[in-house]
């Protein structure tokens, strides 16, 4: 129903994405976009580059006065430090970063090959399309939140706070927990007649694909595996008017694969970022000699700025399910079939 496909380095001129799927109608408003854009340049613990973007995206085409017109959206947003020509080689792979494996995969010379692209630099383009679904999703009053749990272990705010301030005093970084939750989603998105239909694959999938997570948890997750069946799952309930509803929501807001009406909530654990400004052991590519891995300017912690990536992947894997369950070409068809389903269920 719904896809898109990111361009640009890291240092390249700029970031490019395409939107393809979007209903006509739809009022797109800018704004929206480049505020969610800052919200990912936000956060405690953020490297220079966060200083130098002020990320703000142009949309070329797929909309006539901030109407979308169903045509591929395209979103540019430019990077001020285009750089990429001018930058020095890269020849010790970082440990935790794509360096070493993407070198020997692609015959490069220079890791800066590898690095420009696999940077999470792209997450803009997630973002600025998360954004557009948003405004969608929006429509239907569905609406994603993120929040940072932990940091190191720290789950209190001054905790996580020290944690990040102790990685910067001793040259080091840290990672952390963060929770993505969807309230307002109507039961029936995605579906368990197809394993890669599933909305938890496809959400699970969406996040795991930010740079730096490594485990994603829906609902009670890992827990689950401590507990008895009858602790954790959530009774039914019926009410006229309400329809049927949950005093618990252990599931996260899926079973079998399909929204069940309940919130959905999420987990995602991010790893401490891979580039250290005291470097781990490496080997130089050209002598093959051990040498300390390369130091880039970096950030020191993005739990805060993954949350609000994952909510945007999120929010794609939820337009496209909405849109696979209400589909129409115009907002207007697609807002008439939600309502016909909604009156059927109730
Ligand atoms: C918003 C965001 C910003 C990031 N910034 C940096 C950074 O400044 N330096 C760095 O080494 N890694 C950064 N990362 C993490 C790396 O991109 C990631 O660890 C690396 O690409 C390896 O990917 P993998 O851990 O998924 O294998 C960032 C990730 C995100 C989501």
């Amino acid at each position: 129903m719904l896809r898109y496909l990111t361009a640009g380095e890291s240092h390249g001129k700029a970031i490019v994405a395409i939107l393809e799927g979007m209903p006509a109608g739809l009022h797109l408003e800018l704004d929206r976009i480049n505020k969610e854009l800052k919200r990912r340049q936000q956060g405690f613990g953020r490297g220079k580059r966060m200083q130098i973007e002020r990320d703000r995206g142009q949309i070329i085409s797929g909309l006539k006065n901030n109407i979308t017109l169903g045509s591929p959206i395209a979103l540019l947003i430019q990077n001020k430090d285009y750089s990429i020509e001018k930058l020095k080689k890269v020849i010790s792979p970082r440990p935790g970063h794509a360096d070493l494996a993407g070198f020997l995969k692609y015959g490069f010379s220079d890791i800066r090959d590898v690095l420009e692209r696999a940077s999470a630099r792209s997450t803009v383009a997630t973002v600025g399309i998360g954004a557009i679904c948003k405004i969608f999703l929006g429509e239907f009053g569905i609406k994603i939140f993120s929040k940072v749990l932990s940091i190191g272990g720290r789950h209190s705010k001054q905790g996580m706070r020290e944690k990040i301030t102790e990685a910067v005093k001793t040259k080091d970084t840290v990672g952390g927990i963060f929770e993505v939750v969807v309230k307002r989603v109507p039961v029936g998105l995605g579906t368990y007649a197809q394993p890669d239909r599933r909305l938890d694959s496809r959400l699970a999938g969406g996040i795991m694909s930010i740079p730096g997570i490594k485990g994603v948890e829906i609902g009670l997750g890992f827990d689950y595996a401590e507990k008895f069946g009858s602790e954790v799952h959530d009774a039914i309930y019926y009410t006229r008017g309400k329809g049927y509803f949950r005093k618990t929501n252990n599931a996260g807001g899926i079973e079998g694969g399909i929204s069940n009406g309940e919130d959905i909530i999420l987990h995602a654990c991010m790893k401490p970022i891979s580039t250290l400004l005291n470097p781990l052991d490496s080997v130089n590519i050209i002598t093959r000699r051990p040498a300390k891995a390369t130091v880039e300017r970096s950030d020191i912690c993005v739990v805060d700025a993954a949350g609000v990536v994952a909510e945007s992947a999120c929010a794609f894997v939820l337009a496209d399910a909405f849109l696979e369950k209400f589909a129409g070409d115009s907002l207007k068809d697609i807002k008439q079939a939600y309502r016909n389903y909604l009156r059927r269920i109730i």
